[in-house]
């Protein structure tokens, strides 16, 4: 399969992108693996014809927004992202309405009609800084809470109206299992993903993005490391730290929706095209705007 997938990829001129939360035999056939800011980045700048984008669809939705020109598949056309799905354009308009004079800041775990209504994107990783770098000092944040309650905490002169969304995956992580096993690994480092809730976050020693997360662990010279976000970030943390221990707290944290994706599908991906993303053109133009606004303020 593996031989298969890389013919398909010379003749098509394709290059598969995958998101740190998927599954390792995806993650060790990927030519790019990353955070979603990471992987909007190189979308946008890749000269290749089609992108196979093992992600979600939110994911595969941005990179076509941002490169229009090339033919994105998503494998699995049903790896949908709850999250997102917990802003509705009706909601957003009524917000819009209401907080008319607020800057609107999504989190790239939105549809693409919801980031057409907001002024920028922000990912995990780069959410500080583009927020640092707005002319506004009233800000409407969605959909994510725990994200959006961490980032309120860092610019506590600003007013933040906060959308109540949140991750499946991660609020299942419980601050009561890390401490459990804190107790019996004194020297435990706790990384965490923001969009973990309150209680996790406030017992972490870093927090940050998948990327951030694995680059820490990587950079830094402790023995043990518990991770509280979802369970794909273990392979590369592995891989990459073959001295180093790594726990989760009680069951692995896994998003179904990430893992739907096999190497089978990337395989049929590549030999139907399927499922090719399309974005109405309207839509698309101002999401653009919104997603563009991100890549310049990150820089
Ligand atoms: P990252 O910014 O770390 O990619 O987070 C992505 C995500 O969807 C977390 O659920």
């Amino acid at each position: 399969m593996r031989d298969k997938i890389k013919n398909l990829k010379q003749q098509l001129d394709a290059v598969i992108l995958a998101h740190n939360y998927q599954s390792a035999e995806i993650l060790d056939i990927a030519d790019y693996v990353g955070d979603s800011f990471y992987l909007s980045q190189v979308a946008k700048n890749l000269n290749n014809k089609t992108i196979v984008f093992a992600g979600v669809y939110f994911m595969a939705e941005s990179a076509k927004i941002l490169s229009p020109e090339k033919d994105i598949l998503l494998p699995v056309i049903d790896a949908a992202c709850p999250l997102a799905d917990m802003v509705d354009v009706q909601a957003l308009l009524e917000y819009k309405q209401k907080y008319s004079d607020y800057t609107f800041v999504c989190y790239i775990n939105t549809n693409a009609e919801i980031k057409a209504l907001c002024d920028v994107t922000v990912t995990s990783s780069n959410a500080e800084k583009v927020i640092s770098k707005l002319n506004s000092d009233k800000i409407v944040f969605l959909p994510d809470k725990n994200l959006g309650e961490y980032i309120k905490n860092k610019f506590p002169e600003k007013d933040f109206i906060i959308w109540n969304g949140f991750c499946p995956t991660h609020e299942r992580i419980r601050a009561n299992s890390i401490l459990t096993l804190k107790e019996k690994i004194k020297d435990l480092v706790i990384l965490a993903h923001p969009e973990c809730n309150k209680e996790v976050r406030n017992i972490a020693d870093f927090l940050g993005s998948t990327k951030d997360i694995i680059e820490y662990a990587s950079k830094t010279n402790f023995k043990n490391y518990l991770i509280a976000t979802e369970d794909g970030v273990m392979h590369t943390l592995k891989n990459n730290n073959p001295d180093k221990n790594f726990f989760v707290p009680g069951l692995p944290a896994i998003c179904m929706n990430m893992k739907k994706t096999r190497l089978d599908d990337i395989y049929f991906s590549l030999l139907h095209k399927k499922h090719l993303i399309n974005v109405d053109e309207n839509i698309a133009d101002k999401a653009r705007t919104s997603l563009e606004k991100m890549l310049e303020l990150a820089r």
